[in-house]
């Protein structure tokens, strides 16, 4: 059987990248997030696009979608190179989830359920590793040392657009163009909903189960 295509949705901080990780190492298959691609290249020159600002920078420190026809091709790339992989951060509006049944079909498609409450406090409590790019929360998950990566030794930062007002901003933008993408796949009876407030083993758990039960 070739491996699982699994695409996780879910609000700005539900926790999509943490447990992308987990699923990925799980299962073998790889984590294609549109948002670490675009942190990587936060300042590639998209001038000669008909976009409004020069690099993704100006769309992310704001909090803003990322155009289209950028992130498009970001994914197209990756998924041609994957066999199993679970999409996180993409589609993030009905354009980008139509351009994607176009390149791909999926097996599970898992919306991660939190509060506004626990996303902001979740958010603003993130620090990431600079080095390894590996995920901490200063009350929910602390690393052993203050500011320093378990996994790598590296200095562990505040996201650019983990401040509250970029927060707030960002869950607009979700709420405006990414939750229609959740009711699409509802509407198409393919949503699998889990909640996402437990730990992140509790929640784990109930996306492994339901990705085993779809593939
Ligand atoms: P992106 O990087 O995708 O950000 P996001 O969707 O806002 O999601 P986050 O990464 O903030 O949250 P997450 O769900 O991954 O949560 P995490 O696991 O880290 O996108 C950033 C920007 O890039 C966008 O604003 C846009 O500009 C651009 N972009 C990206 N994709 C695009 C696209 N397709 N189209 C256009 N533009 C695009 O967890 C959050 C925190 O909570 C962590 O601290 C973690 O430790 C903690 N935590 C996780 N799980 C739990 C738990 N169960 N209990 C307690 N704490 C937990
Ligand atoms: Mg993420």
């Amino acid at each position: 059987m070739s491996e699982p295509h699994v695409l996780l949705l879910g609000a700005p901080g539900a926790g999509k990248g943490t447990q992308s990780k987990r699923l990925a190492d799980a299962f073998g298959i790889e984590h294609v997030t549109t948002g670490d691609a675009l942190r990587a290249n936060k300042d590639m020159d998209i001038s000669h696009m008909e976009t409004e600002y020069d690099t993704p920078r100006a769309y992310m420190d704001a909090g803003e979608l990322v155009p289209d026809e950028v992130v498009n091709e970001i994914v197209k790339t990756a998924l041609s190179a994957a066999d199993g992989y679970v999409l996180d951060g993409y589609p993030r509006n009905l354009e980008q989830a139509e351009y994607l049944s176009d390149i791909t079909s999926l097996d599970a498609v898992v919306f991660l359920d939190v509060s506004e409450a626990e996303l902001v406090e979740r958010l603003t409590g993130r620090r990431v590793c600079d080095d390894c790019g590996a995920n901490y929360h200063v009350e929910f998950s602390p690393p052993a040392e203050d500011g320093v990566c378990d996994d790598c030794g590296g200095d562990l930062i505040q996201r650019d657009d983990d401040t509250e007002d970029t927060v707030r901003e960002r869950l607009r933008v979700y709420e405006e163009n990414t939750a229609p993408v959740v009711e699409h796949y509802r509407d198409e009876g393919v949503l699998v909903e889990v909640d996402g407030e437990g730990t992140p083993d509790e929640v784990f758990e109930s996306i492994r189960e339901e990705v085993e039960a779809a593939t």
